[in-house]
């Protein structure tokens, strides 16, 4: 059964919501037909996918091109895409405009914003709108560049009232969900208890209304590197390798294509991708 913001919020207190990042078709399919309740085309396909550094440069086309191929899948989780940086600190019209496009280009079913009380207000207007909107606050990765670094948020008194204040502001807002990103744990476990809405947490200790992951970090696919908050379920990375590998040798030592494989008689089915 589909997944709407309606089913989400009313998975608070009767079930952890899982969710998690997805940025094409396969990866889609594979996730709903998982059960995960919520698919974020999150902008972090800026330095999983695309070879980005951090999630700055990715635009507004980049997200709906991701978004599109998401919905092409028709997953059965609710599709959330990413407003990416700096567009929702324009003027309504164009905030508007970009979740326009979101949804009725894209095929998005909600967006997500980073950003807290400076951005009630405008959140506020999208929701009257008709937009259904996530909020996102602690690390706001958007604010690598002013932050000088990703850290932990919420470990001060003064840190942690200010998130809380913009949790609350938030709500008010008429988000349908929150995503807290790198916060203290305590902190999250008092946001969880304190908003009625779900809050997803992400490095946020285990007390939050849910979990995201990004697929990359969870399907062990990010080279290298696994945040300390991840966990990798899966060792793809390892599984491509082999793949890669084997064919490589296969067809210098000529195994492979096979008489059968080389002679191609069996139809190819117009959809054979699926999961
Ligand atoms: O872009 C993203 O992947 C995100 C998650 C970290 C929540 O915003």
């Amino acid at each position: 059964m589909k997944t709407t913001t309606h089913t989400l919020r009313k998975l608070k207190n009767q079930r952890p919501i899982v969710a998690v990042t997805a940025y094409d078709a396969i990866t889609a399919r594979y996730a709903g037909a998982a059960g995960v309740d919520l698919i974020l085309i999150g902008d972090s396909v800026g330095n999983t996918l695309l070879g980005f550094e951090n999630t700055v440069p990715v635009t507004l086309d980049m997200i709906c091109h991701h978004t599109a191929a998401v919905a092409r899948a028709k997953p059965d989780s609710l599709i959330a895409a990413d407003v990416p940086f700096a567009e929702a600190h324009y003027d309504f019209e164009r905030i508007l405009g970009a979740c326009q496009r979101l949804m009725q280009s894209a095929g998005a079913e909600a967006v997500k914003i980073e950003g807290g009380a400076e951005l009630a207000p405008q959140i506020h207007r999208l929701t009257d709108a008709g937009v259904p909107v996530c909020g996102h606050i602690g690390l706001k990765p958007q604010q690598v560049y002013a932050l000088g670094r990703y850290k932990k948020f919420g470990q001060s008194p003064e840190e942690a009232e200010a998130i809380l204040a913009d949790a609350l502001a938030l709500e008010q807002a008429g988000v349908f969900a929150i995503v807290l990103e790198l916060s203290d744990a305590t902190l999250a476990r008092r946001i969880s208890e304190r908003v009625k809405i779900p809050v997803i947490g992400i490095g946020a200790g285990p007390d939050c209304d849910g979990q995201i992951l990004v697929c990359t970090d969870l399907l062990g696919l990010t080279p290298g590197y696994v945040p300390s908050f991840a966990r990798a379920f899966a060792a793809a990375g390892e599984e491509y390798r082999r793949g890669f590998e084997a064919y490589t040798q296969a067809v210098r030592n000529r195994t492979f294509p096979s008489k059968p494989e080389g002679a191609a008689t069996a139809p190819i089915p117009p959809q054979a991708t699926g999961v």
